[in-house]
């Protein structure tokens, strides 16, 4: 069993605000601290197809989207990472304000803890006070959707918490297993969700956090009236590694710690994403261990909408926070921006519309061909 401090300091069970705070500050300490990354990428297996002469100019290539009714400069979401604690709103600040600063999409963390304790609030709110202008994407759990005494009112909270353009509602099943007392009862999910789907008309988004989307829930979820999803795959951040850095094992039921068992568990980011656009038209956001803007074209070949990281952010905007400025943030933006360009000027495409879903563009080898070809 890996040894950590998170597993010597003997952890509450988490029932109160505070001690949702405490998880906040370890699920954003760990990966920091630890290799909590899955251990296979397939975004290696795909090969982008060269264009030896690019007839047109690098500046020229527009990189700029539509995300539903706001115009991005690029198709670059800074994914759901925090909330909930005086260091999340340090975080979401210096992210929020470089997302502004470079007109991409920023997402907030789970919201749950503002609904819950408005001392939390500010976290959140910070989003939207230093980046009136881009698309914010709140956020909520499957299980706070699903739980008995839902109240739609609290969706409301969270949309007007941040004045949310979107919602994203995330799955996490093996996150909730594998950590102490997390919410395993979806029952109730499409009968609230359908409650929302009448009375709000933001979209609503499906977003998983690090296990992928199957092809049949997707389509299931497109009827059921998503606007969109986050595939949240694998190949990045592994909830379950995380957790099992935490202290949540109890050895005295069983011999093995089901969130070390686990940690690899679920469908890539680049097969989810072929997965959802074989089931739907609908936004696809490509999130799970993208690394660079080689990343996002690659994942816009596959079909999806635009290319969300989570990890790389936590990591430029924990830098952030000692220098006092944004710059870390900005630069990673600019760079994937830059490197997206890139691959669009080396296969001679002057506008993201001319990848996207583009079959004769890409090459699939190795281990990512063997799955998709079972
Ligand atoms: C520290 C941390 C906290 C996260 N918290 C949330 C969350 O509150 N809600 C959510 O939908 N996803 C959350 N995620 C998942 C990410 O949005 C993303 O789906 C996942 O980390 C995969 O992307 P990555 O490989 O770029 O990290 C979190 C990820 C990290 C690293």
């Amino acid at each position: 069993m890996t040894s950590s401090k998170y597993r010597e300091e003997k952890m509450p069970k988490p029932k109160d605000s505070k001690e949702i705070m405490d998880r906040k500050i370890e699920h954003l300490k760990i990966p920091l601290e630890y290799d909590v990354q899955h251990s296979k990428n397939y975004f290696n297996d795909i090969k982008l197809i060269h264009h030896p002469i690019p007839e047109i100019d690098f500046e020229d290539i527009d990189l700029s989207v539509k995300f539903f009714n706001k115009k991005i400069s690029a198709p670059i979401c800074i994914s759901a990472i925090t909330g909930g604690h005086p260091i999340s709103k340090e975080i979401n600040e210096i992210l929020a304000r470089a997302a502004e600063e470079e007109n991409i999409i920023m997402s907030v963390g789970s919201q749950r803890a503002g609904i819950e304790d408005p001392a939390l609030l500010d976290s959140f709110k910070i989003t939207r006070e230093v980046a009136p202008n881009i698309p914010i994407i709140g956020n909520i759990g499957i299980g706070q959707v699903s739980d008995a005494t839902f109240n739609v009112a609290n969706f409301n909270k969270c949309i007007e918490m941040i004045n949310a353009d979107v919602m994203a509602i995330h799955l996490n099943a093996l996150h909730e297993l594998v950590q102490d007392k997390g919410d395993i009862s979806y029952k109730l999910f499409r009968k609230n969700f359908q409650k929302l789907r009448e009375i709000y008309k933001i979209p609503i988004i499906a977003k998983e956090v690090g296990t992928g989307f199957n092809q049949d829930l997707a389509m299931n979820l497109d009827k059921l009236g998503f606007d969109g999803f986050d595939v949240g795959g694998t190949g990045g951040t592994s909830f379950a590694a995380i957790e099992s850095k935490r202290n949540n094992f109890d050895n005295q039921k069983y011999t093995r710690d089901p969130a070390e068992v686990f940690r690899e568990w679920g469908i890539p980011t680049p097969v989810s994403v072929i997965y959802v656009r074989n089931a739907t038209q609908k936004l696809i956001i490509a999130t799970g261990g993208l690394k660079t803007g080689v990343d996002i074209a690659k994942s816009i070949a596959l079909g999806a909408d635009i290319g969300g990281f989570a990890f790389k952010f936590l990591k430029s905007a924990w830098k952030d926070r000692k220098s006092t400025s944004v710059s870390n943030t900005v630069k990673e933006i600019r760079t994937l921006k830059n490197e997206l360009r890139s691959c669009l000027w080396l296969m001679n495409l002057d506008k993201i519309e001319n990848l996207k879903g583009k079959k004769n563009k890409y090459i699939i080898l190795g281990k990512l061909y063997q799955w998709l070809n079972q």
